[in-house]
């Protein structure tokens, strides 16, 4: 049972009233935060490097700087939720340690190679709008610097499914050479970006307690299945095949039943053993390291102007 102080955060929770920083909490929602969060924003700053592969070499002026304008959205969206992770208590470098330990998540979906043109398309269109339709309700959690977090990072992100779609048709209404780069490309991505809402209920650990304090407002299988009701149509609209021979619409539910989803890749990549986990984590690490003395040097200056306020 409760004592008098968590009865009061969950009437506060059940009330839709937001928590903040300064206000009490049980230590597990601290930490379950702080978990979430920093995955979060590890997610977007790892994100990063999938589509970094492919500036260099963009079809077109335009394509390379809406592909740059994204890629910089991302970091954006990093450094917000760092910041509101950081409310919770923890610093920044310890976060980052956490991830280059290993000891820290990142979305399983940038372990993933970028291999044509099209995984740009497929990425932002897929990846992304997986990730609008987990993040939408985020803007509603029980976390105010979550929440608010949120708002900005879902309104970057429809630019960025948008643009990604337009990528994809395009290649689809394209040459056969296209249309074959872009159905490729939704080939290797689509199961990865069903994998993005976690695993089922059933499995998912988080997801009860979760949901009692209103940080997950719907369940991972439950967003999954808006992204095949939603995403389905678009593919019929482009020409292109779901890779699922298994989908079929079931009017009685009013949404699409699917095929198995393979949890032992899931489970593969979230041990480290994906396509690309051991390269995106060396690069991050290198990053980190790298710019030491960018972070020194800052570091040194502001103690610097503070010493000159106190002279
Ligand atoms: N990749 C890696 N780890 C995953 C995962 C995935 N796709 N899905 C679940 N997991 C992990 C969970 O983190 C948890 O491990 P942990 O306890 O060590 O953190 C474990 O698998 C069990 O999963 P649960 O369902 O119990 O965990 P959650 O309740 O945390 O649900 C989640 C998982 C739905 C991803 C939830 O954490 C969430 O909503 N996070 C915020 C959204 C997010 O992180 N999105 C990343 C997408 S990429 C992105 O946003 C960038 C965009 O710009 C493209």
């Amino acid at each position: 049972d409760m004592s008098a102080e968590e009865a009061a955060f969950q009437a506060r929770i059940d009330a839709g009233i937001k928590i903040e920083a300064k206000d009490w909490m049980p230590d597990a929602y601290r930490k379950t935060l702080i978990r979430q969060i920093s995955q979060h924003a590890h997610s977007e700053i790892v994100g990063q490097l999938p589509e970094g592969n492919w500036v260099t070499r963009a079809p077109t002026l335009k394509r390379k700087s809406v592909l740059l304008a994204k890629i910089q959205d991302e970091a954006g969206h990093g450094l917000y939720l760092y910041s509101a992770a950081e409310t919770l208590g923890v610093s920044r470098d310890e976060l980052l340690a956490n991830l280059h330990s290993g000891k820290a998540k990142y979305s399983s979906i940038f372990n993933y190679p970028t291999l044509s043109w099209a995984d740009m398309g497929a990425i932002g269109w897929l990846v992304d709008g997986s990730a609008i339709i987990n993040q939408i309700p985020l803007c509603r959690c029980s976390y105010g610097p979550y929440a608010r977090a949120m708002i900005r990072v879902c309104k970057e992100e429809s630019f960025h499914a948008r643009q990604g779609y337009d990528i994809m048709m395009s290649l689809a209404k394209g040459s056969p050479e296209q249309k074959a780069m872009a159905q490729d490309a939704l080939n290797r991505w689509w199961w990865p970006s069903l994998m993005m809402f976690g695993p089922s209920d059933a499995e998912s650990v988080n997801s009860a307690q979760s949901a009692a304090w209103r940080i997950k407002l719907f369940s991972n299988d439950e967003l999954r299945q808006r992204m095949v009701d939603q995403t389905v149509p678009q593919i019929e609209y482009l020409g292109l095949t779901v890779p699922d021979p298994d989908l079929k619409w079931n009017a009685e539910r009013g949404s699409y039943d699917f095929g198995a989803i393979d949890w032992s890749e899931f489970q593969n990549v979230l041990k480290g053993n994906g396509p690309c986990n051991r390269e995106r984590l060396r690069t991050r690490v290198k990053a980190y390291e790298d710019g030491e003395w960018f972070r020194d040097a800052l570091v040194a200056h502001a103690d610097k102007k503070a010493a000159k306020r106190v002279a």
